[in-house]
């Protein structure tokens, strides 16, 4: 079998606490809200949220019937699950790079802070395509690495990499900075075409968060998003899908799972779900937990 791409795993992790609640990134939030916002379409049906986690984003998707978080952690959904509750959201505990769903289930996907992860992107953005209905609109977030920071440390010697080639850059261990060519060319060569893309987080800096409030830096980065000069940590993409396949999203919700190993059947025993081969998964605190085998091997 060829080797699996490695996995960040949030398991039992504290970032929602550790990263953002007190944490002094509101500024941020903010942004990439009012940017998502803009980005999304008016109404939908069936929204994928790839690494959802502790489901931060996830009240910003209310125009969609439903909703799918997916995560790696068990854990971080287990918290989104206790804040949103069931009415309108599923949650599906599995890896991106083999989602548990029927092709074209999803008229949106969303992946926000998740793609720096991914050591495998052509990869995992094939599986989301895969997902996507004809027309399906997805939007990505990533990390740039052709940020000023990095360029003007480049420029003085105190970073070795260099900002301006395509190639990812693996900063820490499973944290990858990605050049804005490199992600738009893997995006196309799977099928998405990208419409729109928005620089944002201008203001990332410490000391200037710490003098202007979080309103007024979100107003002046809404300003700089204008100037479209991708040189900040992240950037928004909107992209749609491109092709003739057609959508399923008529299916019934509890009818869109299929197997995260081979992509075919899955027979549903109660809470259980079986492939042809036996091997199972099951739903487990409302959770669809499709990262651990119940049966088979
Ligand atoms: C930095 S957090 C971002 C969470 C959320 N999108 C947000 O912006 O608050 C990254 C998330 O990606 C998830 N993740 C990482 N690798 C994954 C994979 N292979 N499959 C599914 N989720 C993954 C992690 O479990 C974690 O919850």
């Amino acid at each position: 079998m060829a080797e699996q791409p490695r996995i960040c795993d949030y398991e039992g992790s504290d970032y929602r606490t550790r990263f953002w609640e007190g944490q002094g990134r509101n500024y941020e939030d903010t942004v990439e809200r009012q940017v998502l916002h803009r980005m999304l379409p008016n109404q939908g049906h069936r929204l994928l949220e790839i690494g959802a986690g502790f489901g931060r984003l996830t009240q910003e998707y209310k125009m969609f019937d439903q909703v799918v978080l997916l995560d790696y952690s068990f854990s971080q959904l287990q918290y989104a699950r206790e804040q949103l509750g069931d009415d309108g959201y599923v949650y599906v505990a599995a890896d991106a790079y083999h989602m548990p769903f029927k092709p074209a289930t999803f008229d949106c996907a969303t992946m926000i802070r998740v793609l720096h992860h991914f050591e495998d992107v052509p990869s995992v953005l094939a599986s989301i395509r895969r997902l996507m209905g004809d027309s399906g609109t997805f939007i990505l977030e990533y990390a740039n690495k052709r940020n000023l920071k990095s360029i003007l440390r480049y420029a003085v010697g105190l970073q070795k990499w260099n900002p301006n080639t395509l190639e990812p850059v693996e900063f820490v261990e499973l944290n990858y900075d990605f050049h804005p060519s490199y992600i738009l060319r893997e995006l196309h060569s799977v099928g998405f075409s990208t419409r729109e893309y928005v620089p944002v987080s201008w203001f990332r800096i410490g000391a200037v968060k710490s003098l202007i409030p979080d309103g007024i830096l979100a107003s002046m980065d809404g300003l700089m998003q204008k100037t479209k000069w991708v040189v900040t940590p992240s950037v928004f993409t909107r992209n749609v899908a491109g092709g003739s396949q057609e959508d399923n999203l008529q299916i019934d919700l509890h009818d869109i799972f299929a197997c995260p190993l081979t992509g075919g059947p899955l027979r549903r025993e109660g809470n259980l779900f079986i492939n042809q081969d036996g091997i199972a998964w099951e739903k487990r605190d409302g959770i669809y937990d499709f990262k651990q085998l119940v049966k088979g091997n």
